[in-house]
């Protein structure tokens, strides 16, 4: 059986970013023809499926772990085209055991996973700290949630995970009110892997129920989302020709 790839996208502090960087990057990467499937293991409170406007989905994440399905059954092809395994919104689904998850990728047939967890540092993050083969840090660039996500940084390497490094996400570029590139570099002793703006095409995508990189693929935060997605897999980011062609006529 193949070995998946796990991918976990982990913060500290909630609201920070997380649903919206695995949606975008798992959408980058199959726009870059990998087979990455977006899982919200986000058992309680469940975004995925909201963010993206499903109205309804035959398979639960909650219902294959609860009957230990065939993993890939609860895929949902999104209008964009990103393949997601969506959570229940239901009450009655918050009881399910995340921990089951790693079996059931074990079994599956996936290439990629990039798993959306809930906030917090608690007993599912944990687990699924414990399920990741890598594991990218959010961040806003502000003292809490730096310090969160430090901490979730810490748990990770000490489960000997590799970090692949920590992305600041709604940078507005103001240091008189948020912390310098530099300064949290600093804080967590590595390079920043991305730097996503702040952006209002994100809030636009949520309402529009579409990822910012379909719904404005020139965004900002659609590039930087892009060049990202490179970066995990190793690859160069190729500017869209539409875009350089954009940036020639507006001199
Ligand atoms: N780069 C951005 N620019 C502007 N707004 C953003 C950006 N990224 C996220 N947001 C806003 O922040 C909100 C929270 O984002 P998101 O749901 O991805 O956070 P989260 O870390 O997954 O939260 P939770 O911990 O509750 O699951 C989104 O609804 C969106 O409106
Ligand atoms: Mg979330």
């Amino acid at each position: 059986m193949k070995k998946s790839r796990i991918i976990s996208i982990m913060s500290g502090k909630g609201g920070v970013g997380k649903t919206v960087s695995a949606i975008n990057i798992a959408l980058a990467l199959k726009e870059m023809n990998k087979d990455a499937v977006v899982i919200d293991a986000d058992i309680t409170t469940a975004n995925i499926g909201i963010q993206l406007g499903f109205k309804n989905f035959p398979i639960s994440l909650q219902d294959v772990l609860k009957k230990n399905k065939n993993l890939l059954s609860a895929v949902n092809i999104h209008k964009s085209g990103l393949k997601v395994i969506p959570a229940s919104i239901s009450l009655s689904k918050i009881n399910s055991n995340i921990s089951k998850l790693k079996k059931l990728i074990e079994k599956s047939d996936g290439d990629l996973f990039i798993i959306d967890p809930p906030p917090g540092l608690t007993t599912a993050t944990t687990n699924i700290i414990k399920m990741s083969d890598e594991i990218i840090i959010i961040t806003n660039p502000e003292l809490p949630s730096v310090i969160n996500s430090l901490k979730t940084m810490k748990l990770a390497k000490k489960l000997n995970k590799k970090v692949l490094g920590v992305v600041v996400t709604r940078s507005e570029k103001n240091f008189s009110r948020e912390l310098k590139p530099a300064e949290i570099e600093s804080v967590f002793g590595c390079p920043i892997l991305a730097e996503i703006p702040e952006d209002k095409s994100i809030k636009k995508s949520i309402f529009d129920g579409m990822p910012v990189i379909k719904n404005s693929p020139y965004s900002h935060s659609s590039i930087e989302y892009r060049k990202l997605a490179a970066k995990i897999i190793g690859d160069t980011y190729k500017q869209p020709k539409l875009l350089a062609l954009r940036r020639v006529f507006s001199r």
